[in-house]
């Protein structure tokens, strides 16, 4: 049957529900051990571990003080679970008058946050117990944008097209 969902690019967005559901699938499947992350200090270990045309799902891991910076997933909406340990996550939220802040989330074991396009969030391990966390994106990563919060507003730094999350980001000629 027909999906009346949007589609983008060559698949279908999932709504936040379904990649909920989705993370919170591959969540268990790491649970029983049908993925084991791996731990590098040096840069995160991610790895893929599926994709369709309609969705992709990253495993990731953190070590103590490992993050990402400041960015957003392009036109992709997006879901994370915490499988093991606890993730900050800082959340660009725009406020009324124009100015805006970035608002500290703790996400424990369990958690699980859906998010839409316009999304921008930084997610690191401040904690010394390294974190596990799974990420699906739909449709699957094709941009990936980096910002700097400067005072009330966020600085666009700088892009890159890709279809890795975790790609490092392009630093801006500034810096
Ligand atoms: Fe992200």
């Amino acid at each position: 049957m027909r999906n009346s969902s949007p589609t983008v690019g060559r698949g279908r967005r999932l709504s936040l529900a379904e990649l909920r559901d989705v993370v919170e699938h591959y969540a268990d499947d790491v649970r029983a051990g049908r993925y084991v992350a791996e731990f590098e200090t040096d840069q995160r270990w991610h790895v893929r571990i599926h994709q369709d045309d309609d969705v992709d799902v990253w495993l990731i891991s953190w070590t103590t003080e490992q993050g990402t910076e400041l960015h957003d997933h392009g036109d992709s909406s997006g879901a994370f679970a915490v499988v093991e340990g606890v993730l900050n996550e800082y959340v660009w939220s725009d406020a009324a008058d124009g100015a805006g802040l970035l608002v500290n989330n703790v996400r424990e074991e369990g958690d699980v946050v859906a998010f839409g396009p316009a999304y921008v969030h930084d997610v690191r391990n401040h904690r010394e117990a390294p974190a596990v966390s799974v990420h699906a994106y739909s449709p699957p990563i094709r941009l990936m944008r980096y910002y700097d919060a400067v005072a009330s507003t966020i600085r666009h730094t700088g892009s890159s097209w890709t279809d890795d999350p975790e790609a490092p980001a392009p630093r801006s000629a500034a810096s």
